[in-house]
């Protein structure tokens, strides 16, 4: 019988994570004969499937569309983070109970790497994402953050609840920093200008630093991020955001700092 710890991202669906590669890379580099598989759950399924997975050996769990909420609601215990984004994105297998964390918010900060205290910063989408990425910010001190959205209700919803404020547009106020929290730029058929139309970035001239947390699995450049580095911003792209917040995973389960290197060349080679 093999005792080799197990982890897994569950989703649905779920064949196109880059999670496996990326933490599998990270297991053999810090030595770990760790094993990480994705776990296809339907909705109905999730419960049972996730109360049985400590069992069959595994230690930890990544959460994707659509079960983030169901996570946080079967966990026995949730950080603030996981409680106030409302999603959890990362499972823990403790002994007697199941930990619930979200890594999307301390992703996010890691990614953009400089300090964000007192930088005026305007967030595309109030989805999961868009809720993640706000959180942060406030978090970390931003001067100002303001959230735009296509529906503007949803906007107001979010910035209400989080303490926010709702941008008329994107670029409103001359932000210093940008971050595409929208699933705008995923379908590699639209057309990059009319991605940026759909965003109000058409013929704008991006912020100093621009984050977009769309990326795609073909490795594709987004429309945002191509924007961003023609007009001279400092680019960070979905896959380092990816990559954060795997690491801040990785680190949970394992209790061992993440080998980031070896996750961004696995996440990079798809
Ligand atoms: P996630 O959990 O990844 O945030 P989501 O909850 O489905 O995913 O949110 C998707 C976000 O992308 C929303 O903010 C959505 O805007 P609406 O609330 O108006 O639907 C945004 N989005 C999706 N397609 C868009 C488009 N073509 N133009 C502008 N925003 C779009």
């Amino acid at each position: 019988m093999s005792t080799r710890p197990l982890a897994g991202v569950l989703g649905h669906p779920v064949a196109h994570s880059l999670s496996p590669a990326i933490q599998n890379a990270a297991f053999r580099a810090a030595g770990l004969d760790w094993r990480y598989l994705k776990l296809p759950v339907p909705p109905e399924r999730f419960t049972e499937v996730v109360r049985a997975l400590p069992a069959s050996g595994y230690r930890g769990a990544n959460v994707t569309i659509p079960h983030k909420l169901a996570a946080l609601e079967l966990a026995g215990e949730a950080t603030g983070a996981a409680r106030a984004i409302g999603a959890a994105n990362t499972l823990i297998f403790r002994a007697e109970t199941i930990g619930a964390d979200n890594t999307d918010a301390q992703g996010l900060l890691e990614a953009i790497s400089t300090p964000v205290a007192g930088v005026r910063a305007v967030v595309l989408g109030a989805g999961g994402a868009g809720r993640a990425a706000v959180w942060a910010l406030i978090q970390a001190g931003a001067g100002r953050v303001a959230v735009w959205n296509r529906t503007p209700e949803k906007a107001r919803a979010l910035a209400r609840d989080l303490g926010a404020e709702c941008a008329g547009h994107a670029l409103e106020g001359g932000p210093d920093l940008l971050v595409n929290a929208t699933s705008v730029g995923l379908d590699p058929s639209v057309p990059a200008g009319a991605a940026l139309e759909a965003l109000g970035l058409g013929g704008s001239e991006p912020p100093a630093t621009v984050v977009d947390l769309v990326y795609r699995g073909d490795g594709g450049v987004t429309p945002v991020t191509a924007w961003a580095t023609r007009g001279g911003a400092r680019t960070i792209d979905g896959i380092e955001v990816l990559v954060q917040q795997g690491a801040r995973s990785f680190e949970l389960w394992t209790g061992r700092s993440a080998p980031l290197d070896a996750m961004r060349a696995a996440a990079r080679s798809g």
